[in-house]
């Protein structure tokens, strides 16, 4: 029994960081993406029975732009639980910027907005439960970037509404355009013959996001 036991003291401290090396840092983690906000990035995953989460390929993407477009104002159609907007709201971290999110379903609204509270971004991300075809008329401003991931043949309706919003210069992303195409004729033909639209459909994931630069 000593003997066993002397062999797993062994096998602990070989398995250990070697003499003289510090243990891994979990300061900083892969991506870039603080341990406590994966965590909570992976159990809205988990929960996510109706696979209604952009992926997690499309969240890094999301992140990428808001911060490299340098956006300051941007809106979210389409919260459910908060999983597009942490990633949106970590690139917007590094601009200064503030996300509005809005989402219809109450109860997804309020995870929607534990989630961001517990991601620590509650001062960066803000989430309007309701109806966002009656809520945008009430948002001031205009928006460096949307990001539309409401129900898939509201696309066109919400492109009409929003697109002259667009700060010359700015995006308007929308989700599902590969995997759902069919539910969005009529959008997917506006982003391409608009007059003021440049439009780019890219696919970090699986499901496609059109990019739509408005001309300045
Ligand atoms: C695909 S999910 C959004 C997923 C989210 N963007 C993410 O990646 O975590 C679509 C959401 O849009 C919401 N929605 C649909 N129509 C809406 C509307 N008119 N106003 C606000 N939210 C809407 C639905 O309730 C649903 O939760």
């Amino acid at each position: 029994m000593r003997t066993f036991a002397a062999f797993l003291a062994l096998a602990v401290v070989a398995t250990g960081p070697a003499f003289g090396q510090s243990p891994k840092s979990t300061a900083e983690p892969a991506g870039h993406v603080p341990p406590a906000i994966r965590h909570i990035l992976a159990s809205i995953r988990a929960a996510d029975k109706g696979q209604l989460a952009v992926s997690e390929e499309d969240g890094r993407f999301l992140r990428a732009l808001v911060a490299s477009t340098n956006a300051k104002r941007v809106l979210e159609i389409g919260a459910a639980s908060g999983y597009s907007g942490i990633w949106m709201g970590l690139g917007l971290r590094e601009t200064g910027g503030r996300l509005v999110t809005i989402e219809y379903d109450p109860a997804r609204a309020r995870e929607a907005a534990a989630n961001i509270k517990a991601a620590g971004l509650a001062d960066i991300v803000q989430v309007i439960p309701g109806d966002a075809f009656a809520h945008i008329p009430r948002l001031e401003g205009s928006f460096d970037l949307v990001f539309l991931d409401a129900w898939k043949p509201d696309y066109k309706r919400f492109f009409d509404l929003v697109f002259p919003r667009v700060t010359p210069g700015g995006l308007f992303l929308a989700h599902n355009v590969i995997n759902k195409k069919s539910e969005m004729g009529d959008f997917l033909a506006a982003i391409e013959t608009h007059p003021q639209a440049l439009t780019s459909i890219v696919s970090p994931g699986h499901e496609g996001i059109s990019m739509t630069y408005r001309r300045r």
